[in-house]
């Protein structure tokens, strides 16, 4: 499996040429354009890229930390202990949530606190980075306020820098969101699905989605459990159409659809949310909110 560490990450050439385009949001803009597509989504709000430096001092150091986190989260001593799969925040929020599109923390804090249909209230940045732990790490959910929620949330808020502040009022979703594809996602087919998932994707994520040394599992014990977002294959094919073959992402719609159906048709772990809580003394204000789905 690929460790991204902060010091390798510049060895990356792709995801250095992406950390550069990513600092100026009319680079996106001017892409989709030519592209043809719908550029709504990225000139809806003004979103700015990768700053240029840390801010000084202790706090640029927090930043720094919740980085090396968000690299290795699943071997880092501080998240460590709260993660329960193979996966780390970079595994899906590329190049550490730099990519402008499959996963991006590009202007997310400037979305929370936002309000969160799931949960029926409005949570903030850090309860969001903690409902990942529960889910996509399949792990246990850190306290509020501990080291290494701070540190990521710090990390995350930093790649808003510059961004306008504008709550979302429908979801917890920044404005750099992985763009829903729309299909009709009842056509995809896991057959069709398993032919493609052999030419595109099993050298780096193993015959049984167990992973290896070039990619982390995609189902089984070890991957992301099925209360998270990835494990709905609308969400699974969208964020593949624009993150998957790594560094390559050539798929159609149709065809990720068909291998999301294909990975999310094999057994994960089952979500269920008391088994992802810490004791009740820790839990701070989400303690009364253990009947959530
Ligand atoms: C298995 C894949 C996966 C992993 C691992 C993962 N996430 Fe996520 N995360 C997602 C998906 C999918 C979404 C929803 C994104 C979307 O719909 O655009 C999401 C959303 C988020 C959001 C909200 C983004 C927004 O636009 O508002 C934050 C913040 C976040 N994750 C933080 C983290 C952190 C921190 C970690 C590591 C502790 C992590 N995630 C690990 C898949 C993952
Ligand atoms: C060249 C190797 C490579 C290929 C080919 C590739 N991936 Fe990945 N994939 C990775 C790596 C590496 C990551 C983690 C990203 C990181 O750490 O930067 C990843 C992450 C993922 C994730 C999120 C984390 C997880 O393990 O659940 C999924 C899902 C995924 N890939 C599915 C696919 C699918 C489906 C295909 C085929 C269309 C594919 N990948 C092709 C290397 C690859």
């Amino acid at each position: 499996m690929i460790h991204l560490g902060v010091d390798e990450r510049t060895d990356r050439e792709s995801g250095e040429m992406v950390r550069k385009m990513a600092r100026t949001s009319s680079w996106i803009a001017g892409l989709s354009l030519l592209l043809g597509v719908a550029a709504n989504w990225a000139l809806a709000q003004e979103v700015e890229g990768v700053p240029d430096g840390y801010p000084p001092g202790p706090l640029g150091k927090v930043v720094r930390l919740g980085e090396a986190v968000v690299f290795d989260t699943s071997e880092h001593p501080l998240s460590k202990p709260y993660v329960g799969n193979k996966l780390n925040c970079t595994s899906c929020h590329l190049d550490g949530g730099t990519d402008p599109q499959a996963g991006s923390f590009l202007g997310t804090a400037s979305a929370y606190p936002a309000w969160s249909p799931r949960e029926n209230r409005a949570i903030t940045l850090e309860d969001r980075v903690l409902n990942c732990f529960m889910r996509s790490e399949n792990g246990t959910r850190p306290p509020n306020g501990s080291e290494v929620s701070v540190a990521i949330t710090t990390y995350i808020t930093w790649l808003s820098t510059g961004s306008k502040i504008q709550m979302n009022s429908e979801k917890s979703l920044g404005p750099r969101h992985v763009q829903p594809l729309k299909l009709d996602w009842k056509q995809a087919s896991a057959e069709r699905g398993k032919l493609l998932y052999k030419t595109h994707c099993l050298d780096c994520h193993g015959q049984n989605g167990e992973g290896t040394a070039d990619g982390p599992p995609v189902w089984g014990q070890d991957s992301y459990n099925d209360g998270a977002g990835l494990s709905r294959i609308d969400k699974l094919g969208s964020w593949l159409k624009v993150a998957m073959p790594l560094g390559d992402p050539i798929l159609t719609d149709q065809e990720s659809a068909d291998i999301a159906a294909y990975v999310n048709g094999h057994d994960r772990p089952h979500f269920k949310l008391e088994e992802h809580l810490p004791a009740s003394d820790r839990l701070g204000e989400y303690n009364g909110k253990r009947d959530v789905p």
